[in-house]
């Protein structure tokens, strides 16, 4: 039974009843605008998604095939992240029901790429990307700076998750600068991390499936990648013959031992963290792909000149071999602006003393 028949046909009839009796006009006069009131509500309800945001798939197109478009043409130096994250999207979206929410938690040094990935995952998967009503980000740092204040931050963000989830079980939590957190906030996540056939609210009743997304970005473990990355080098091998196994015990013991919201977290002790992902520290290489990228956006076709003199802000580390850039491909964006506002500058100086 549609909602036409259900609430519709019932008020139209109780009205026709009511004219074919006439014993009150205050009574009709009622019930009709009990059935105008009901049809504008079928027509809310109907069209109001052709206006505003819905918990629909027309709203969460979660295109994983555009995901990896994106990965392999703008994501450089990190084939670990991008396998990891594309394959657990999979899983999780393949299963109807599946048995707990899908949480990730990214690893690595500056600049290496974590919020730049959280971004390009929002934007994929809602048609709103980060402007989504169900994207919700959380900065560490900026949102929850007290440990003395932990107590009302946890009472808080429990509603906010719960509130949210609510409105939408495929709604996604990013946590940046997780290590800038007070300990012990995190623990209020677990229960809504952790395995179940479905969740059920005590306080507000309602029933939801495990269908949300939460993301860790932190820089925790990040001494741990670099040391591993460096000795595999020493072996004379690449980052390509890295595998995901290679980091993850060592993320996991760096991340927990480490001050911040993993600190002896029970989000890591209970296992309900389904994948540390790391994001390995950026070479040369690498570096130079995103200067160039920043150029082609651009318009401009760098010389190498310019290319190199971008290059001279980059720090390399760490000591001795310098391997890697120790801000990743942060700053490249202003650096490379500053550069070309110069050239500009100059080249209108020349045109006009000529
Ligand atoms: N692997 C990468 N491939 C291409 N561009 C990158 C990569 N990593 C970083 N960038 C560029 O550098 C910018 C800064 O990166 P991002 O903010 O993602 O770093 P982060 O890993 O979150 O660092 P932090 O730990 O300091 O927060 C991005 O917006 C992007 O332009
Ligand atoms: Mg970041």
């Amino acid at each position: 039974m549609n909602l036409v028949e259900r609430v519709l046909l019932p008020s139209l009839i109780f009205t026709f009843l009511l004219f074919a009796r006439c014993a009150h006009c205050a009574l009709i006069t009622l019930s009709i605008a009990g059935a105008v009131s009901s049809l504008g509500y079928y027509a809310y309800e109907k069209y109001k998604c052709q206006y505003q945001e819905c918990c629909t798939d027309e709203y969460i197109p979660a295109d994983l095939d555009g995901l990896e478009y994106i990965f392999a043409a703008n994501l450089y130096g990190q084939q670990i992240a991008h396998v990891t994250i594309i394959n657990a999207f999979r899983c999780h979206l393949e299963n109807q029901n599946p048995s707990k929410a899908l949480v990730m938690s990214f690893h690595g040094t500056p600049g290496t790429g974590k919020n730049y990935v959280a971004q390009m995952i929002a934007k994929t998967f809602y048609k709103k990307g980060v402007e989504s009503n169900y994207f919700y980000f959380f900065n560490g740092r900026n949102d929850f700076p007290l440990q003395q204040k932990v107590d009302e931050y946890k009472d808080d963000l429990y509603k906010i998750i719960l509130n949210a989830l609510q409105k939408c079980e495929r709604s996604m939590f990013v946590f940046d600068e997780v290590d800038k957190m007070p300990e012990d906030l995190l623990n209020v996540l677990v229960p809504f991390l952790d395995y179940k056939d479905y969740h059920k609210s005590i306080k507000s009743g309602f029933t939801y499936q495990n269908k949300a997304v939460f993301i860790f970005l932190s820089n925790t473990g990040s001494t741990q990648i670099v040391q591993h990355l460096t000795n595999v080098w020493m072996a004379g091998k690449g980052r390509e013959d890295t595998k995901l196994q290679d980091f993850e015990k060592l993320i996991v013991e760096g991340a927990f031992r480490e001050k911040g919201g993993f600190h002896y977290s029970d989000t890591i002790q209970t296992s309900v963290i389904d994948h540390y992902v790391p994001f390995l520290p950026l070479e040369e290489i690498h570096v130079r792909k995103c200067l160039k990228k920043v150029f082609k956006d651009r318009d401009i076709t760098p010389t190498e000149e310019m290319v190199e003199e971008v290059l001279s802000h980059v720090t390399f580390g760490p000591e001795p071999y310098n391997l890697y850039s120790m801000a990743g491909c942060k700053r490249i964006e202003q650096k490379v602006a500053t550069i070309v506002y110069r050239k500009q500058t100059e080249s209108k100086l020349d045109l006009s003393e000529s």
